[in-house]
């Protein structure tokens, strides 16, 4: 997939000095480290992992909110390590952002015309009249009716606010859109809608999404390849086919059993892990999943397991055979 990759990611790393109060010296919080991945057009690669395992951290270095400590990735061709002033205006079209909250993220004062029409005031010559254009092909695109032309974000539902920011994302024709979990704050059964434009808008676009998520019956809808990370590493990562029939980390395995909606009938084991998520300023040392792995030896907790390749994905773990 490599050669046709319109976002690779490689080592990339995030990390954030926090001072630790008047008597201890700052520390280094990894928040994100050693991430290497790739999404053609028209593929979907999920992030999952729960709270803190560096997710939204991985959304800002892509959507060039914050640079990356080390690692660089690729965007439409384009390398974050040697990218010029020009070429992070490139970048920063190709890539496009949608956010959790749909109400937080849209403008209250501005009509949803406005906010679509925006994003091409800003960055084409377009006449007002084509901007007015674009943005109602594009409020039909995505199941707005044209009486919504001229109403603010507050008089819609979540699941109608939500299809707002995926059209404002997609004005100006980007190649890569990031959405931190994008259905997270809706009810079921308008996430399975929002779920199923996603899908349709990405055909028609040929668009690459990172989709991030912490529900991996969300991700089974639609991924077609997995990251699962662990503390701001990667412990699993590869088709979504084969980590949802057979995953081999431990910690994915666990995930997994976690979510009886996917797969109820085959998902027999009930993998539990125990104890808390370790503080990822004092992760453990060798395999940060040591303490909480059922199945961890002398070796778990003396070397960190690196990703290796394994029936057809890779995994990061010493005993995943
Ligand atoms: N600006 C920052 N300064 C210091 N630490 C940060 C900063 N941003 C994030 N972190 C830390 O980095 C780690 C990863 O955070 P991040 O927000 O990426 O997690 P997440 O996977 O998106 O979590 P959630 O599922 O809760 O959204 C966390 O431990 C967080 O506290
Ligand atoms: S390396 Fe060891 S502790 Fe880590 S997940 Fe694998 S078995 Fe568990
Ligand atoms: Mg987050």
């Amino acid at each position: 997939m490599t050669g046709a990759a319109v976002l690779e990611a490689r080592d990339l790393a995030r990390y954030y000095p926090v001072g630790r109060g008047p008597f201890t010296k700052a520390a280094t919080l990894k928040a994100l480290d050693g991430v290497s991945f790739s999404v053609a057009p028209g593929n979907t690669l999920a992030v999952v992992g729960e709270s803190g395992c560096g997710k939204s951290t991985l959304a800002r270095l892509i959507t060039l909110i914050e640079p990356p400590t080390a690692g660089n990735f690729t965007l439409d061709g384009i390398d974050s390590a040697t990218a010029t002033k020009a070429d992070h205006r490139r970048m920063r079209r190709a890539v496009q952002m949608v956010f959790q909250d749909p109400f937080g993220s849209l403008n209250p004062r501005k009509k949803v015309g406005t906010i679509l029409a925006e994003p091409l005031a800003i960055n084409t010559d377009m006449s007002g009249a084509e901007r007015a254009e674009a943005a109602r092909r594009m409020m039909d695109r995505v199941g707005l009716r044209p009486e919504h032309y001229g109403r603010y974000p507050h008089m819609f539902s979540g699941g109608q606010r939500q299809r707002i920011a995926i059209a404002r994302a997609l004005m100006l024709n980007p190649k890569v859109v990031v959405a931190d979990e994008p259905v997270s704050a809706l009810d079921l059964s308008i996430q399975a809608q929002v779920l199923n434009l996603m899908m349709d808008l990405q055909e028609e676009f040929n668009l690459a999404y990172l989709f991030i998520s912490h529900d991996l019956s969300v991700v089974h809808h639609i991924a077609n390849e997995v990251l699962v990370m662990y503390l701001g590493r990667p412990v699993e990562q590869g088709p979504k086919e084969r980590i949802f029939e057979r995953p081999l980390h431990p910690y994915t395995r666990a995930l997994l059993a976690a979510t009886p909606r996917v797969n109820p009938e085959d998902r027999k084991e009930r993998l539990v892990v125990k104890g808390e998520l370790p503080s990822p300023l004092d992760p453990p040392p060798g395999c940060a999943f040591h303490k909480r792995c059922p199945f961890a030896t002398d070796l778990c907790a003396a070397e960190r397991p690196a990703p290796r390749p394994l029936h057809g994905r890779t995994v990061s773990c010493h005993h995943a055979e």
